[in-house]
């Protein structure tokens, strides 16, 4: 039963709301980890697999619209199962899994799903059920401040699928009670939580092409150390521009420093900008601590590596590798075993 040596999946939970970064945060993840994801409706990589949490809804598309219950709404989402299946794989049990049709808007018949050593569950209810918690060991939230998430999906919802603004408009605003009641709150105790709130660096900017990013990143975790600019515990704000880094306006601004979360000891990474030569990066890096890369300049190769993807010039994608990296650790430091860092 206990196959593939296996002794101990290490489970992480990755929440956020739709469309806020989740599948780009855990292509960054698959790279560090050098897994190929399969074409299968689940991803099985060598090393990591991802459960996509959707898969766990019980009322199929007509259901939820029928009795009127959006997808964030616990009432259209089976938690008992999800904890038993998450908990099987936990101890090193098959399961097979219900899948959720994206496409169609239906449930499908089951899959199988073996355990693995790193299980990743994706979604907008990883840890809304206390038991759910329990069973991770990793807890990563995308905060997306609401005016960044109203231009992230006019971009991809008008721009790449054809819908209409208002209708955009209508469902982020139909969806916000449900958010605010189910999903935020797993915010206030994720390990690390990934921030992205309008720039403070063009007054009213309406575009929403700058960011101000920060890495809120708990204090205290076993096998979870934070990462630091300059000096660990200080308070910093760094302006990076000068002679080692190309920046035109509006600049890029850098603040460390301690802070508190929900009643939670924190540090937060703070970065407000774009970089404009992501190769320079690397002179960002040799100023970062407690980084758990394996090389120097293990940062910025992963950034130019996946440079198509979005964010890899601000701080989302900055701190999406930041984060991937800390999983690496501390899937080691769990198991005792060493993953080999991805070379090109
Ligand atoms: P999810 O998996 O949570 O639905 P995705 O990773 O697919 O989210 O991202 C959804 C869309 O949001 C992307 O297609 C892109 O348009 C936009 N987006 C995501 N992350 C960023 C980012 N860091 N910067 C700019 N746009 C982003
Ligand atoms: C998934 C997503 C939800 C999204 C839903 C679409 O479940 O996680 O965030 O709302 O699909 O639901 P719909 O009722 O529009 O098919």
């Amino acid at each position: 039963l206990r196959n593939k040596g296996i002794e101990r999946p290490v489970i992480i939970g990755v929440a956020a709301d739709s469309g806020c970064g989740k599948s780009t945060f855990l292509r960054r993840v698959n790279e560090i980890f050098g897994t190929k994801v399969s074409q299968s409706h689940t991803p099985q990589g060598e090393l990591v697999t991802v459960i996509c949490l959707d898969d766990f809804h019980t009322l199929d598309r007509k259901g939820r619209a029928e009795k009127k219950v959006t997808a964030l709404n616990p009432e259209a989402n089976n938690f008992e199962l999800m904890y038993q299946q998450i908990a099987a794989l936990k101890e090193g049990y098959d399961i097979m899994k219900p899948i959720y049709n994206h496409q169609t808007g239906l449930i499908d018949p089951p899959e199988l799903i073996q355990p693995n050593h790193i299980i990743v569950i994706e979604g907008l209810h990883p840890w809304y059920d206390a038991r759910m918690k329990q069973l991770l060991d990793f807890t990563v939230y995308l905060d997306i401040s609401d005016e960044v998430k109203v231009a992230w999906k006019i971009q991809r919802d008008m721009a790449e699928r054809g819908h209409k603004l208002e209708n955009i408009l209508a469902s982020i605003e139909s969806r916000k009670p449900d958010f605010q009641q189910y999903i935020d709150p797993q915010k206030k105790d994720a390990v690390a939580v990934i921030q992205v709130l309008p720039t403070r660096l063009i007054p009213d900017d309406t575009e929403k092409k700058v960011l101000r990013v920060r890495l809120i990143q708990r204090e205290g975790i076993q096998g979870f150390q934070s990462v630091y600019l300059y000096d660990e515990g200080s308070t910093i704000d760094w302006i990076p521009c000068g002679r080692k880094l190309t920046c035109s306006y509006p600049g890029i601004k850098f603040h460390y420093g301690p802070d508190n979360w929900y009643n939670h000891d924190v540090s937060v990474l703070e970065v407000d900008g774009n970089f404009e030569k992501l190769e320079e990066l690397i002179y960002i890096e040799s100023h970062l601590n407690n980084t758990s890369t394996k090389f120097y300049g293990e940062i910025t190769q992963q950034l130019l590596r996946n440079s198509s993807a979005p964010g890899s010039n601000n701080g989302t994608g900055l701190f999406q590798v930041l984060t991937a990296l800390k999983m690496r650790q501390l899937y080691e430091e769990l198991t005792g075993k060493s993953i080999a860092p991805v070379l090109v």
